[in-house]
């Protein structure tokens, strides 16, 4: 599965680089004992014309945007942060990567009041494949609807990406694998569905892509953008719209959109073969490798960037 974090040199601090093995926090820092720490993950890619980090002004944008939900905005603009992850990317000497941007409150405060714990802004990186597995992205994932629940909206900000509502995401996970799943979708608090532990969900029926509406159990997903924006390109009629359990047995194709996942076709849910509801051959639709196989090659620099959504790190 998704395995070890493969090491780099470098990670890079308020400014500084230090080396992997002192990229550490206090033990008492808020971060670790009350999870105030939020975050985002990007890839690059080895493209053609060297190194590219995809949507990266997007997902500083929603780093700041975390860090403002919870009051714990750092001093830095968007450029310089943009600038972190390419000089980090650089510096190390990668090529195709996961890059970890962070923000988190340090050492100082006692309790809940965490105005005397420092803002600290990380960027790390390293080398990371397919993250459900070799086989994945070609050949589709068996998932499981999670018995955990997202959180309702107005307890957990779903806008802020923060290392703590991920303690949820991390029981869906791990259930989902101990019952032989690659995967668990979550519904929200009204029954619906809502995407999966760190993943968008869409569906396609009749021609159509669907996609649960961002109704504050789901995070806003920048990979989930893209492929909107891909559909409409290839004239995919798209719809936005609630999304009751029994759709995804029904469903003529499913995929799960992430930065880490990619574009990932799923195969079955709760054991039930996708596409076969009314005696289809299942497997992976293609709806799903159309979107997938625009998607990877805007993003691996094969096709035209008609988006502007790489950012080369050289
Ligand atoms: C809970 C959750 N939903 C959806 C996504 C997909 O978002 P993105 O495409 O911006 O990576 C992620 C990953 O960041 C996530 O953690």
């Amino acid at each position: 599965m998704s395995g070890r974090i493969g090491e780099a040199t470098w990670i890079w601090k308020d400014g500084e680089l230090v080396a992997w093995k002192d990229a550490t926090v206090h033990l008492l820092s808020t971060a670790v004992q009350f999870g105030s720490s939020v975050f985002e993950g990007i890839r690059c890619y080895a493209t053609p014309r060297g190194p590219a980090i995809f949507r990266l002004p997007e997902h500083i944008c929603r780093l700041l945007d975390s860090a403002s939900i919870y009051r714990m905005r750092p001093d830095y603009p968007v450029d310089a942060l943009v600038e972190a992850c390419r000089r980090v990317v650089r510096e190390n000497d990668l090529e195709s990567c996961y890059i970890r941007p962070m923000v988190l409150r340090g050492y100082g405060a006692a309790g809940l009041y965490a105005v005397d714990s420092p803002i600290e802004t990380w960027v790390a990186a390293w080398p990371w494949g397919a993250y459900l597995g070799a086989g994945a992205l070609e050949e589709g994932v068996d998932v499981c609807v999670s018995s955990w629940m997202r959180a309702a909206p107005n307890t957990f900000p779903v806008a802020a990406k923060a290392a703590g509502h991920y303690n949820a995401a991390q029981l869906m996970k791990a259930q989902a694998v101990a019952d032989g799943y690659s995967e668990a979708i979550a519904v929200g608090p009204g029954g619906l569905v809502s995407e999966g532990s760190g993943q968008n969900l869409f569906l396609v029926r009749d021609g159509v892509l669907i996609t649960p509406f961002l109704d504050g159990t789901s995070l806003s997903g920048i990979t989930r953008d893209a492929v909107l924006q891909l559909a409409a390109d290839a004239g995919i009629p798209v719809r936005e719209q609630h999304v009751p359990r029994e759709s995804l047995y029904l469903a003529d194709e499913l995929f799960f959109t992430g930065t880490a996942s990619e574009v990932t076709p799923i195969r079955s849910v709760d054991r039930i073969p996708v596409g076969t509801s009314r005696g289809g051959p299942g497997g992976v639709g293609p709806i799903t490798r159309r979107l997938q196989a625009d998607f990877m090659a805007v993003v691996t620099g094969e096709a035209e960037d008609r988006h502007g959504w790489l950012t080369p790190v050289g």
